[in-house]
């Protein structure tokens, strides 16, 4: 099993520390509210630790729970901590109407964290196309982004941990276009499909 920890104690952390617990993982949250933090490891159980905001990670794969704008910023102020770590961002960069990314570039926030986590760093983008309520009662594809091989085998194992089938899409300039499935499964929601109760996967026909 793998041992992750969680910067972050909203929303994400808590449904993905869930399914960590679940999945017989070892889980460490980190919050800037260290109140938070240890609220969110209590309820996860399982052994579940807490961390000081800004000390090394206990977790081989550190998963970034936060709001898109705080994610560069965090993974910056951590610094040299997170060398050697697998770091998972899973933010949706939205702008404020949802027809958009944030940074208006063909670039992501897994990109840009890349360009300030230390040497011996592994990105990998995950998570991000699929809605919280989903991952909390469904079994939905994880679709995963990154450059480093050995890095999203980790997150692939991890991913599995959790009875979900994980599915690379590439490296990691693929998790500009992983932000846009993002945007686009919003839409669907509130367009085409018109409720929140689904993921986008890969169907194979084969036959
Ligand atoms: N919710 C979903 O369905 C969903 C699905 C896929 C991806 N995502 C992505 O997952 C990420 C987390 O979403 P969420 O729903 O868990 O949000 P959330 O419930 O609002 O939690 C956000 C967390 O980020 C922390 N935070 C925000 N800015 C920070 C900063 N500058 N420095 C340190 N901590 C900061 C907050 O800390 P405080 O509590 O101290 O404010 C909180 O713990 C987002 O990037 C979102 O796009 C969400």
């Amino acid at each position: 099993m793998s041992s992750i920890t969680l910067i972050g104690t909203g929303n994400m952390a808590r449904t993905i520390g869930t399914l960590a617990v679940a999945g017989g993982n070892t889980v460490e949250v980190m919050g800037r509210n260290r109140a938070k933090a240890d609220a969110l490891a209590e309820a996860l159980g399982g052994g579940a630790t807490t961390g000081r905001w800004g000390d090394v990670p206990a977790g081989d794969i550190v998963i970034t729970a936060l709001l898109y704008d705080g994610v560069v910023p965090v993974v910056a102020e951590y610094g040299d901590t997170l060398a050697g770590k697998v770091i998972v961002d899973i933010s949706n960069p939205f702008n404020t109407t949802f027809d958009g990314l944030a940074h208006s570039e063909e670039t992501s926030i897994a990109q840009r964290v890349a360009e300030v986590a230390p040497a011996g760093t592994s990105v990998v983008k995950a998570f991000n196309t699929i809605f919280r309520n989903v991952l909390e009662k469904g079994r939905p594809d994880v679709f995963m982004a990154g450059d480093n091989a050995q890095a999203k085998a980790a997150v692939a194992k991890f991913v599995e941990s959790l009875g979900l089938r994980p599915l690379d899409v590439g490296g990691l300039t693929m998790a500009h276009w992983l932000e846009g499935m993002g945007l686009v499964t919003v839409g669907l929601a509130g367009n085409g499909v018109g409720h929140w109760d689904f993921a986008l996967g890969a169907d194979e026909f084969t036959a």
